[in-house]
């Protein structure tokens, strides 16, 4: 079936985000070394850009590395923070092309200084592109992130700028590292695990949640395209009855 020529512009994700997983898996299945995974996995990320560029879709976000990533062998978290850096060397071409800008959220503080200086880079490069938001989730964590949004706005309330009366869901919103974005409207998972992994918890509260058993080295365009398809055929009823949309 050609998913992409049946999917309807007007009914698009406006967010669509994705927990790339498998490549570990992938290249165990090649007799390969978990790092060609990763490198394979780069192929899959071009691919997806471009669909949702193609299609018209405002917002991706990429779970690129989590907190807890952070514990995986440190060869193998050197390897992933290269393979970031000689990335995003080579995107840049790829975002200017397609006018998307880059944003990160996470720990970025945490990375090495070689990844957080191509990362500005980048991101002040294409800072004025408007066809897309590309986010990165590079040493991000939900509950990481949600503990930085209640000190932040306890600190706001203590110096009188927030009253605690006030605190709303929007409140809550501005003080996430998403806070440009809308929240999730489609979640992606590759591999056939079936779990959120610390990813988007407040974002994705009325995500459309798809798995697919496809390993994160070979998701392609039409794996897109066929999990959009999916998504536009769910009804999204938002706690109302299915009469009442
Ligand atoms: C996802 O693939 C990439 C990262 C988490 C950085 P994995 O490396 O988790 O692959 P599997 O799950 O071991 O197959
Ligand atoms: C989630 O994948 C993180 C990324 C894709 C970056 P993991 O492979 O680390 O998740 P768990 O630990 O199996 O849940
Ligand atoms: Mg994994």
């Amino acid at each position: 079936m050609d998913f992409k020529s049946n999917i309807i512009v007007e009914k698009l994700p406006k967010h669509i985000a994705i927990i790339m997983d498998g490549n570990g898996r992938w290249a165990k299945n090649q007799g390969l070394l978990r790092v060609k995974g990763h490198e394979r996995g780069t192929k899959a990320v071009r691919d997806t850009v471009e669909g949702c560029a193609e299609l018209g879709v405002k917002n991706l976000t990429l779970y690129a590395f989590s907190t807890e990533n952070w514990n995986r062998p440190k060869l193998e978290v050197q390897t992933l923070m290269k393979l970031l850096v000689s990335s995003l060397k080579k995107e840049i071409k790829t975002l200017q092309e397609n006018k998307i800008k880059l944003q990160a959220i996470g720990c970025i503080e945490n990375l090495p200084s070689k990844a957080r200086k191509e990362l500005s880079e980048v991101m002040s490069k294409t800072a004025r592109n408007t066809h897309m938001t590309l986010t990165l989730a590079l040493s991000y964590g939900s509950r990481e992130e949600i503990i930085q949004v209640v000190k932040k706005i306890s600190d706001k309330v203590k110096n009188n700028i927030i009253d605690s009366e006030s605190i709303d869901e929007s409140t809550i919103n501005k003080h996430l590292y998403t806070q440009n974005l809308p929240d999730v409207d489609m979640m992606i998972r590759t591999s056939g695990e079936q779990r959120i992994s610390n990813f988007l918890l407040w974002q994705m509260a009325y995500a459309e949640l798809y798995f697919t058993d496809v390993l994160w080295p070979d998701f392609r365009k039409e794996n897109l395209f066929e999990a959009i398809y999916e998504y536009q055929k769910r009804e999204r009823r938002f706690g109302k009855t299915s009469e009442q949309l």
